[in-house]
């Protein structure tokens, strides 16, 4: 049985990781409206990947015994000053997450529950990996330059990050 503690905190992380689905979906929508077709890809199956995240711990609240709650949904920004901007939001929110994981991870240290804590390294795991992805990508910017056709050429790179499997109604992956 889950800590009403703990299980308070997971259904904010179930929060924050709907929130990364719809600001990502957001980031996808902006690309694709401005032609940046390979970054759209890339962050549609982002934000499906977010949503997995989501799903994951609203199923593991209900399984531990306690309540999932569907958080409501808060409209994310939706205008960006550059293709970079895009990738510098999404930077910072992932740095967020992983502020927000870690201190889930601390407290179930405190409480002493070492079920969600095992739980929650699939979490610290994949912040790690994608605070690295993000920072790798904001280095394509910082190495190439935003001039003339780099651009068209960051947006095939970001591309070639795409996970694959494709869900047909958005072009995004179906698992991640
Ligand atoms: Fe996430
Ligand atoms: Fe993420």
């Amino acid at each position: 049985m889950l800590k009403s503690l703990i299980e308070v905190v997971l259904n904010k992380q179930i929060g924050i990781e709907s929130a990364a689905s719809y600001k990502y979906l957001a980031f996808a929508s902006w690309c694709d409206v401005e032609g940046y077709s390979g970054a759209a890809k890339f962050l549609y199956e982002h934000s499906d990947e977010e949503r997995m995240h989501m799903m994951k711990l609203f199923r593991y609240i209900n399984d531990k015994g306690g309540k999932s709650i569907v958080p409501p949904i808060e409209k994310p920004q939706q205008d960006f000053k550059s293709l970079k901007d895009v990738f510098e939001h999404a930077y910072k929110s992932e740095v967020e997450v992983t502020e927000a994981i870690h201190q889930i991870a601390a407290l179930c240290l405190q409480e002493a529950d070492f079920t969600t804590y095992n739980f929650i390294q699939w979490y610290i795991n994949e912040q790690l990996e994608e605070e690295n992805l993000y920072r790798s990508i904001l280095d394509k910017f910082k190495l190439v330059g935003e001039e003339g056709n780099n651009l068209y050429f960051i947006d095939v790179e970001i591309e070639k990050l795409c996970k694959g499997s494709t869900n047909p109604a958005t072009g995004a992956a179906t698992e991640g």
